[in-house]
């Protein structure tokens, strides 16, 4: 154990055991997809936090907000075994004091007006301002987050630069079912039904990975949409967009990143993906 004497020399030493802080925020009811978060920040922080805050601001669907599964002692559980250092569960009080505000207005336009920004209004505001708030609560020096939201890591970004936080954000890739399926808290709602039918979302994905750039990107989102419909998915959007940009690709421009990113309802669940078609 060490004794510190001095306040200086304990804060030194805070401040090198700081030096590699690593964070993950997530909403709880924790899969293989959090842990792999988990265990990539043990892998390069000293000390890992793992928040489980269900953020209310973000949900632009009352019903979903209600739903959102919430397995709070698994999840302590999951965390322990994994080898994360603390876990944060702050209630919404905690997170959101009468009269916190935003130090930035935050400028997310355009990056939120396409894809998930589109169909869910107000979303990506409440998912920067709680990554941002839980920042300021934790300080740590990296942020862990998935590819599986891909949209939500380049409005992170965004947020990270125009708030001049000195955070590295780390992404990891997705992690999925042996079918396929991208793994999803919102999966354990899915009936057996509708988990036969969800990883055509995936496949999906692929096909336009497998078609991309010989095919007309109108002529791959015409094909990927009626594979995801004739598998009894119902889809929202099949985009292909810059990477950096998140704006529509333009058939037979020169990119060097390109992502393909879906949502589609299997029945009353709403499941997002996408793949990397370039980088
Ligand atoms: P949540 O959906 O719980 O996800 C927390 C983190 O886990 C996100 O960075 C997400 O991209 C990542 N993740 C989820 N499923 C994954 C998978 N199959 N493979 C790899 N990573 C995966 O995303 C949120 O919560 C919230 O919007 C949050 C950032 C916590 C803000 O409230």
């Amino acid at each position: 154990m060490y004794v510190f004497h001095r306040a200086d020399a304990m804060r030194r030493y805070l401040a090198a055991c700081r030096s590699s802080l690593g964070f993950v925020p997530t909403m709880g009811a924790l899969h293989e997809g959090h842990l792999q978060l988990v265990r990539h920040a043990l892998r390069e922080c000293e000390l890992v936090v793992c928040s489980i805050f269900v953020n209310p601001t973000q949900f632009n669907d009352p019903d979903d907000l209600c739903k959102y599964p919430r397995t709070p002692d698994q999840d302590i559980a999951m965390l322990a075994k994994t080898g994360c250092h603390l876990a944060f569960m702050p209630a919404v009080e905690e997170v959101y004091p009468p009269g916190w505000q935003m130090p930035v207005a935050l400028q997310l336009s355009p990056l939120d007006q396409v894809m998930e920004g589109k169909f869910r209004p107000g979303h990506f505001k409440g998912v920067a301002e709680v990554v941002y708030r839980l920042l300021e609560l934790v300080e740590p020096q990296r942020l862990y987050m998935g590819q599986k939201d891909f949209q939500q890591t380049v409005i992170v970004q965004a947020m990270l630069q125009q708030t001049n936080l000195p955070v590295a954000l780390r992404v990891a890739d997705t992690v999925r079912e042996d079918d396929g399926l991208a793994m999803s808290s919102r999966n354990r709602r899915l009936s057996p039904e509708q988990r036969q039918v969800a990883p055509y979302l995936y496949r999906a994905l692929l096909e336009a990975r497998r078609l991309y750039p010989e095919l007309a990107v109108d002529e791959i989102q015409a094909r990927a949409m009626a594979l995801m419909q004739s598998a009894g998915l119902r889809p929202e959007y099949f985009d292909i967009v810059d990477g950096h940009t998140l704006q529509p690709v333009a058939n037979g421009a020169k990119y060097d990143y390109v992502v393909a990113c879906a949502a589609a309802w299997a029945g009353e669940v709403r499941l997002i993906d996408n793949v990397t078609l370039r980088c």
